[in-house]
C-alpha cells in the first residue's frame, strides 16, 4: 500500500468551487492561508492548502516541463509553497493522470516522473490527480487503464522520496459503472493513495441555493453508502465544505459539518475565508466536531437508521463513546428518535449525551430522543454509557 500519510482524514482549504480557474492566483491563494492562520483554524487542523486546476500555462516548457502561469503565479510554485510552510501550512496542487487536466491544461500522462520531481522540489506536500481526458481506445478496459496510470502516479510520488499525500479522483469516473466496477475501483484507490473523491463535484459558488442543498445531500447520500469501503488512513472524500458560501442556512452549513464528520471525511473548506460570518468561523472551528471526525479510531460513520429523508448515522470513537447523528434531510420539522441498542451502544444504566454544537449536555436511560429537528438540520451528540 502506499505510505499512510493521513492518519487522520486530510483538513484544509481548496480554491476550487469558489474561485475556479477565474479567480486563482497567488494573491487568493495566500490571502486565504493567512485567514486560515488569523482565524485559528489552522491552528485546529485545516493546514493544507491546495492549489487547484489552471495554475499552469497551457503549453509544458522547452523540456517538456510545467510552467506556472505567471501572471497568476508571479514569483512561481516553490514560493508559495515556501511561503505556506513559513506559516505553517502544508501545499497541495492539482494535476491530472490524463492527457489535459478538466481545464484543459497538460496532464501528467507521460510525464508522471518527471511531473513528481518537480512537484517535490516545489515543497509539495498533497497531489489531487484527477481523472478527465483519460484516453480509451474502443475495446480497451476503461478500469485497466484508468488503474495503469493512477499507479504510475502513485510510484512516481513514493520516488520522489518526498511525503506526498495521494489524492485520487479514479472513483469519481465510474460512479455510475455499476456498483461492482465502482467499489472495485474505490477499493484499488485506497491501495494507491490516502483518500478519492468517490463522485460527483459539489455546486460551485454561484450556483443557487437549491442546488447547493441538492449538492450536499446528494454527495452525503452516495458517500454514506461507501462507508464499508473505508478503512484507517484510507478515506472516502465527498468533496469540499460549503460552510461559509452565501446561499446555505445556519442549519445547513452545520449539517454539512456535522454530517462529513460523522463520516471521517477530509475536511477541506472551499470559500472566502476572509469573509467567513462569525456563524461559520464557528461551524468549521467546533473543536467537538472536529475530533469526531479526527477520532483516532479511524473510522466512516455507518447509516443505522433511514426513514425516508431522515438518517441516523453512528460512529464508534476511540475512548469508548459513540457519535451519533440525527439527519432531518426533509422540509419540515420532525421528531427523530433511536434507542442506544440500535445506535451501537452496549447496554448501560444510563448515557450521557453531549449536544456538540449546543455544547449541553443530558442523562437518558435507553431512548436517544432529539424532538423536532428543523429541515435540513443535524443533532450531534457523543454518547457516553455509564454503569
Ligand atoms: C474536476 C474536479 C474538481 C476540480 C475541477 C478542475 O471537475 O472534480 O474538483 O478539480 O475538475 O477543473
Amino acid at each position: 500500500d502506499y505510505p499512510n500519510l493521513a492518519p487522520t482524514p486530510p483538513m484544509g482549504w481548496n480554491n476550487w468551487s469558489y474561485y475556479q480557474c477565474g479567480g486563482l492566483n497567488e494573491q487568493v491563494v495566500l490571502d486565504n492561508a493567512r485567514a486560515l492562520v488569523r482565524s485559528g483554524l489552522a491552528h485546529k487542523g485545516y493546514r493544507t492548502v491546495t492549489v487547484d486546476d489552471c495554475w499552469m500555462t497551457k503549453e509544458r516548457g522547452p523540456q517538456g516541463e510545467l510552467v506556472a502561469d505567471t501572471a497568476k503565479f508571479p514569483h512561481g510554485m516553490a514560493y508559495v509553497g515556501a511561503q505556506l510552510h513559513r506559516m505553517g501550512l502544508k501545499f497541495g496542487i492539482y494535476e491530472d493522470v490524463g492527457k489535459l487536466t478538466c481545464g484543459k491544461y497538460p496532464g501528467s500522462l507521460g510525464h508522471f516522473e518527471a511531473d513528481a520531481k518537480l512537484f517535490a522540489s516545489w515543497g509539495v506536500d498533497y497531489l489531487k490527480a484527477d481523472g478527465c481526458n483519460v484516453p480509451v481506445p474502443s475495446g480497451q478496459s476503461k478500469e485497466k487503464i484508468f488503474h495503469d496510470l493512477y499507479t504510475q502516479q502513485s510510484r512516481a510520488l513514493r520516488a520522489t522520496g518526498r511525503p506526498i499525500t495521494f489524492s485520487i479522483s479514479a472513483p469519481a469516473y465510474f460512479q455510475f459503472a455499476g456498483d461492482a466496477v465502482w467499489h472495485r475501483v474505490i477499493t484499488w484507490s485506497g491501495q494507491l493513495g490516502n483518500l478519492w473523491r468517490g463522485g460527483a463535484d459539489i455546486a460551485l459558488q454561484q450556483s443557487t441555493p437549491a442546488a447547493k442543498w441538492a449538492s450536499i445531500s446528494g454527495n452525503f447520500r452516495y458517500n454514506a453508502n461507501l462507508a464499508d469501503l473505508q478503512r484507517p488512513g484510507r478515506w472516502n472524500d465527498p468533496d469540499f465544505l460549503l460552510v461559509g458560501d452565501s446561499g446555505l442556512s445556519r442549519d445547513e452549513m452545520q449539517s454539512q459539518m456535522s454530517l462529513w464528520a460523522m463520516m471521517a471525511a477530509p475536511l477541506i473548506s472551499s470559500t472566502d475565508l476572509g469573509k467567513l460570518s462569525p456563524a461559520a468561523l464557528a461551524i468549521l472551528g467546533n473543536r467537538e466536531v472536529i475530533a469526531v471526525d479526527q477520532d483516532p479510531l479511524g473510522v466512516q460513520g455507518h447509516i443505522v437508521q433511514q426513514d425516508g429523508d431522515a438518517a441516523v448515522l453512528s460512529k464508534p470513537l476511540r475512548n469508548g463513546d459513540r457519535a451519533v447523528a440525527l439527519f432531518n434531510g426533509g422540509s419540515t420539522a420532525r421528531t427523530l428518535s433511536i434507542t442506544a441498542g440500535a445506535a451501537g451502544l452496549p447496554a448501560a444504566q444510563s448515557y450521557r449525551l453531549r449536544d456538540l454544537v449546543t455544547g449541553r449536555s443530558v442523562r437518558t436511560a435507553r431512548t436517544i430522543i432529539a424532538r423536532k429537528v428543523p429541515p435540513h438540520a443535524t443533532v450531534l451528540y457523543r454518547v457516553r454509557p455509564e454503569r
